[in-house]
């Protein structure tokens, strides 16, 4: 196995420096620059899109919410454990189950439901054969290769990936959209190389909990950034919408409970993100900014994660990397059982 390591400490950290090769390969042959368009071996012409999924899955599902959303493709992400208790009508829907191992059972047993009750179903899966792909409809491959560690990191981005791929091979593509698309491996091999993770879980070790905020796309990255956290640290962390801290959660935070907030753009939703920040400041909580400085977050933060400029749906993709590394480095720290957490599975066969 340490062969296999490349080098590496852990085959987390080897899978979060994999990324940039792991999203070329999703990229590839989908996406032409040439001729402007993204095409893909999936033949689907959906009125609505239900996700259902598992863990770090289901955070790339309610991406897809978002990315399809916005294309003006009605959406719904469910965790998969859940949709059986309450199927929703699938009337023209395509039920899309997003699944790294492709075995996840909840995963399977809420596709089986949606196929007893007529629905088209589309597996996006990394493994080639899998139960998953075997059993629905069609397959989108997310190719982002073995994945060794317990805790999913090079196949969320490529799932995100690949469901951006499926709402533009509906949609159609701009040019900003293919440029957006092609810039995205650099981009993420920019924050590798530049992060300064590892400082800051230095900087934050020992803190009663770690708590991530975002809005919009940003939500679900800090929902998926808490749960690496906690997967892997075994601290306590949790994943708010940012709107959301007012109504509940902002009783918890304390001079000892630093806040990771997700802020990118400098739209309203980057305005409402920094107004969320102002009120935990206001407790004492640490801030760190994971921002790509179209905004003036950085004044009320006491630390800055950069990430490059970038098109908002990719700018998700990028914060979630450098939680990633946090995630990684906090755990290191503690000495943690990286690559096989206590507990946990890599593919859970049992619903
Ligand atoms: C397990 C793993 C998680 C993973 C989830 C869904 O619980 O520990 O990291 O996100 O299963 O796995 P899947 O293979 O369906 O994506």
């Amino acid at each position: 196995e340490e062969t296999g390591k490349s080098g590496y400490d852990h085959f987390m950290l080897k899978e979060i420096h994999e990324q940039p090769r792991s999203l070329r390969q999703c990229l590839r042959e989908r996406v032409s620059e040439l001729a402007g368009s993204v095409s893909l071996d999936v033949d689907v012409d959906p009125d609505g899109v239900q996700f259902v999924a598992c863990g770090t899955s289901y955070h790339a599902a309610l991406c897809g919410v978002h990315l399809f959303q916005q294309a003006g493709i009605p959406a719904q992400a469910f965790l998969a454990s859940e949709y059986a208790t309450s199927p929703p009508p699938v009337d023209g829907d395509l039920v899309v189950g997003v699944t790294q191992s492709g075995e996840t059972a909840d995963t399977l047993s809420a596709l089986r439901e949606a196929k007893r009750r007529g629905a088209e179903t589309l597996a996006v899966t990394n493994v080639v054969g899998s139960s998953v792909s075997r059993e629905c409809d069609q397959t989108l491959y997310i190719r982002a290769g073995p994945e060794i560690g317990v805790a999913a990191t090079k196949t969320f981005s490529s799932q995100v990936v690949a469901l951006a791929l499926l709402v533009l091979s509906l949609t159609g593509a701009s040019r900003h959209d293919i440029a957006a698309l092609r810039d995205l491996p650099g981009n993420v091999q920019q924050v590798l190389d530049e992060s300064d993770a590892e400082e800051i879980a230095r900087a934050y070790e020992g803190s009663d909990a770690y708590f991530f905020i975002g809005r919009g796309l940003q939500f679900p990255v800090s929902l998926e950034g808490a749960l690496k956290f906690k997967e892997i640290s075994y601290e306590h962390a949790e994943g708010f919408a940012a709107g959301e801290l007012k109504h509940g959660p902002l009783a918890l935070v304390t001079e000892n409970t630093p806040v990771f907030a997700l802020v990118t753009g400098d739209g309203e939703q980057a305005r409402k993100t920094i107004g969320n920040v102002k009120e935990v400041e206001a407790r004492g909580a640490p801030v760190v900014a994971v921002t790509d400085g179209k905004s003036d977050v950085h004044r009320y933060a006491d630390h800055v994660l950069d990430i490059p400029a970038s098109d908002q749906r990719t700018a998700a993709i990028l914060a979630n990397v450098q939680l990633q590394l946090v995630s990684y480095h906090a755990a290191a720290l503690l000495g943690r059982s990286i690559d096989k957490p206590r507990n946990l599975a890599k593919s859970v066969t049992v619903e």
